[in-house]
């Protein structure tokens, strides 16, 4: 590509042309001199054509003017029908490739750009247009859950914060939870899903093996353009697959991305094992995230920083003992005091780092939105953050652990209470199995 003025690209424009032009002839002439060079290029037809095709400048007429806001394609004043199409295919082309949107983007990257900008500095920034959740209407209390399992409501309640949770129907899967989660963040964003461009699904529950819950998401709902795909990384999935969507949104390779967080923890529950089965719960959560322009600084709406951490060494405290390649898909295994342990100290570290990047600190945060695993693990980070209890969303009463759902739903649920205004900083953090985690920091 070769980018100009208009008076250079003219002149380079009509040199070119004239130099294929100058071409064709000197060709057509040096064939049609004798008997013998008119049976050449009998012979030689085909290749012939081929070239004069290839060196015909109307099959690569169109220009594209930058700086304007939306793709115009210029074509030649003495174009013919054929220039005319080719610089049609260009324009369509481009449109097809949200050429605008990939080069605003590329451009708000480029070193520099903010202070070239002459008093308008354009960030792109990935902001959350509309949140939902669904839960499964099967809801299941402590005293309930007692009946079969050897516990009571005042030990969960009193170790966990958990009253109650919600437990996927029989035949009810993980992707049939997040449809309908992403229909509600679609409904709330006032969007169809033909304005989506993607959609990132965290799980560790999908329905099969392959192919991924996302895709399957993405047929119930009628989309069939764009791309979809699931992300593992258990209790931080959320907070993974918004920092992959933020980063794709940045990069200019999509607009619009439905993340969302769902899973079946009750499928994966060993009901003998009255340590962890009494923890989790079914759910989905789901936001639209779209590209909005920001001033690049902490004012702006949107995301304004990440964090994310994996540390494998830590496997065995928190995993599940089965899977695809060792044939069952197996049961979840908690060593619950180590995971204590490790959760506190690191969500804290993490909420921190991402602050800081963001230029920010806790007393900035209007509202903590952190992965509902536990109250002491909630009440703990926030103490640690130096944040109160009042500013800290907490639904796991309502939910127990729904895993990649658990931060979405809350952030739905928090929405619907009204407690999330426009220009509230939230800070989202999570861990879990891997061991995995990370933090998010942004403007609502
Ligand atoms: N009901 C009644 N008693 C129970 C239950 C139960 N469901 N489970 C365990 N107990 C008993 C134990 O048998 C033990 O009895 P004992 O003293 O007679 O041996 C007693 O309660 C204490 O058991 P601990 O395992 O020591 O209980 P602890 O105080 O550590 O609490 C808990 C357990 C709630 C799991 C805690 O360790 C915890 O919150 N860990 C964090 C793990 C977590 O939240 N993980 C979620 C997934 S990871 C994530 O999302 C962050």
């Amino acid at each position: 590509m070769i980018v100009t003025d208009g008076f250079t690209g003219n002149v380079a424009l009509k040199t070119g042309e004239g130099t294929a032009g100058l071409v064709r002839d000197f060709l057509r002439d040096a064939f049609s001199k004798t008997l013998l060079s008119k049976v050449a290029a009998l012979m030689a037809k085909a290749s012939l054509g081929r070239f004069a095709r290839r060196i015909d400048p109307r099959r690569v007429n169109g220009g594209v003017f930058l700086g304007l806001n939306g793709t115009v394609v210029k074509s030649h004043g003495s174009a013919d029908a054929t220039g005319i199409s080719s610089a049609i295919k260009l324009a369509y082309t481009l449109a097809q490739s949200n050429f605008t949107d990939r080069l605003a983007a590329r451009v708000a990257l480029a070193p520099g750009h903010a202070e070239t900008q002459r008093g308008r500095a354009v960030t792109r920034r990935s902001a959350i247009r509309g949140v939902g959740h669904y839960l499964p209407e099967n809801i299941v209390s402590n005293a309930k859950l007692a009946e079969t399992v050897d516990t009571s409501d005042e030990w969960i309640k009193g170790r966990t914060g958990i009253e109650r949770r919600h437990f996927a129907a029989e035949g009810q899967t993980t992707s049939d939870l997040a449809v309908r989660a992403a229909q509600a963040a679609l409904d709330d964003a006032g969007l169809k899903v033909d304005d989506i461009d993607a959609i990132v699904l965290a799980t560790s529950t999908a329905d099969l093996t392959f192919p991924s819950a996302a895709t399957m998401v993405q047929a119930a709902l009628g989309m069939t353009k764009g791309f979809a795909f699931d992300l593992q990384a258990v209790c931080a999935g959320f907070i993974y697959a918004l920092n992959m969507s933020d980063a794709l949104i940045l990069s200019g390779k999509a607009s619009r991305i439905l993340v969302i967080g769902a899973e079946t923890f009750s499928r994966i529950m060993d009901w003998e094992d009255r340590t962890t089965c009494v923890l989790f719960g079914d759910g989905a959560g789901a936001v639209v995230l779209e590209a909005v322009e920001g001033a690049g600084t902490s004012d702006d709406r949107g995301i304004l920083s990440t964090d994310l951490h994996s540390d494998g060494q830590f496997k065995d405290i928190l995993y599940v003992d089965g899977g695809v390649s060792t044939g069952t898909s197996g049961y979840l295994r908690m060593q619950g005091k180590e995971v204590f342990r490790h959760a506190i100290e690191k969500l804290a570290q993490t909420a921190h780092t991402a602050l800081d990047r963001a230029g920010l600190s806790a007393d900035d945060v209007d509202w903590i939105v952190p992965h509902q695993a536990n109250l002491r693990i909630i009440s703990g980070t926030a103490k640690k953050m130096g944040v109160p209890m009042e500013r800290v969303v907490v639904t796991v009463q309502d939910h127990g652990n729904t895993s990649a759902a658990s931060i979405p739903l809350a952030l739905s649920v928090a929405k619907a209470d009204g407690k999330l205004k426009t220009g509230d900083l939230i800070v989202i953090e999570a861990i879990g199995g891997g061991l995995a985690w990370g933090s998010a920091v942004l403007r609502w």
